[in-house]
């Protein structure tokens, strides 16, 4: 593991060796970033160095742990400019392996397990991180044990056996499961890739800020839109970006952040109203966006950081609101959007309304994860249809339910 230098905790700054596997700061609990020499780095890594290279997030491996990756392709998705409005970009992460961006975070997760040598993985998750670690686990032949909520979309389960995964379907939201990962992992030897307990989900999640950046010729967008569970690619594209600035690829200029939630489950924007450092735990999470179904997240501390020193904002969406997005975002730019994702469009709408973001700011909206992997929410979500009245029917020869 030559190029990281260090582990460095988020809380107290200790350093971590990396030789060994880590989790959290044995101090304080913080999460811990991978530190690398960018400044021995600099010289001899350019973004003219990329020119030809995988189009893949392995494009930028200076930045990334020093391990064989496991990869099925992922990263490097369309910046896909929106029909309406040219300046407004999807950043399209449902063309990711296994449908979301969680196949980035996995993939760093998972090579670095391989190199470390660990042979059990476990994994609490909302459903599109369990089937991303179920895939990159089975491409570098390690056990996965996945918890996740007995409601996930069909999809997350369906894959999940499919690619040979342990799975326990958990009466309860993504807390529950992170609960009983932490009992059972030390008895059945199970190593935790639970979002933000191990620093290289990160490391694959950072690979969006590099990608948005060179997409856009180097240049820092307006604003980035990103639906907020755990928060982890806010987090990654945050220290890309602080990264890039070391190499001397961007100077000090940064987007406006935006963590989007959904009204059911808004606890990141509830602690941004109040003016908090920290979020609360909420109570009786419910969204269609299951991967926003989160109560309280891990690294809120970075996350409520980040929002202030980027001078943005966090806010919430309502399902109906994220549903309208959905539906616009596939009839108008032939996008297929996760309800997280349509979250951001959603989003974007308010922000514009109350002039957070004028016409012709460059914004990013992260479409997180396919609609594909929704199709039995979306389908229960469908507008209901309106009766034909029954003379009309009989003049159009209609007969019969429809
Ligand atoms: C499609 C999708 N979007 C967004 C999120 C939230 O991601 P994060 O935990 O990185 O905030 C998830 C998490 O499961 C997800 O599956
Ligand atoms: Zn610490």
């Amino acid at each position: 593991m030559a190029r990281i230098t260090y582990l460095e905790c988020t809380k107290c700054g200790a350093h971590v060796d990396a030789d060994q596997p880590q989790t959290i700061c044995p101090k304080d609990g913080g999460v811990l970033y991978a530190r690398y020499d960018l400044a021995a780095l600099k010289p001899a890594f350019s973004p003219a160095k990329l020119f030809g290279r995988t189009p893949t997030m392995w494009r930028y491996a200076e930045v990334l742990p020093e391990a064989e990756p496991v990869s099925l392709g992922e990263g490097f998705t369309p910046m896909v400019p929106s029909r309406e409005q040219g300046n407004v970009y999807i950043k399209d992460e449902g063309l990711n392996p296994t449908g979301s961006f969680k196949a980035r975070g996995l993939s760093a997760a998972v090579t670095m397990a391989k190199s470390y040598g660990l042979k059990k993985l476990a994994i609490p998750s909302a459903g599109n991180a369990a089937s991303a670690l179920a895939a990159y686990a089975a491409a570098a032949a390690i056990e996965a044990h996945i918890f996740m909520p007995k409601d996930v979309p069909m999809a997350n389960r369906v894959e999940c056996e499919s690619y040979g995964a342990h799975v326990t379907l958990v009466d309860g939201l993504i807390s529950d499961c992170a609960k009983m990962v932490a009992e059972k992992k030390e008895k059945e030897g199970w190593f935790d890739v639970t979002t933000l307990k191990e620093p290289f989900r990160v490391e694959g999640k950072k690979t969006m800020g590099y990608e948005v950046a060179e997409q856009l010729g180097w240049r820092m967008p307006h604003g980035i839109i990103y639906p907020t569970g755990g928060g982890v690619g806010m987090i990654g594209m945050w220290k890309a970006f602080d990264e890039m600035q070391q190499l001397g690829w961007i100077g000090p200029e940064r987007p406006q952040m935006v963590s989007v939630q959904a009204a059911g489950c808004a606890p990141v924007a509830k602690a941004w109203d109040d003016g908090k450092t920290v979020s609360e735990f909420w109570t009786d999470a419910s969204t269609i966006a299951a991967g926003l179904r989160v109560p309280k997240a891990y690294g809120d501390y970075l996350i409520l950081d980040i929002l202030k020193k980027s001078g943005g904002v966090a806010l919430s969406v309502t399902d109906e609101e994220i549903m309208d997005g959905l539906r616009h975002w596939a009839k108008v730019d032939g996008i297929f959007a996760a309800p997280e994702g349509a979250a951001a469009l959603a989003a974007y709408r308010k922000l514009r309304e109350n002039g957070f973001f004028s016409a012709d700011d460059t914004v990013v909206l992260f479409n997180t994860g396919s609609g594909l992997k929704y199709l039995d929410v979306i389908d229960g979500r469908k507008p209901v249809a309106k009766k034909t009245a029954p003379a009309a029917r009989h003049i159009a020869g209609i007969i019969g339910p429809y």
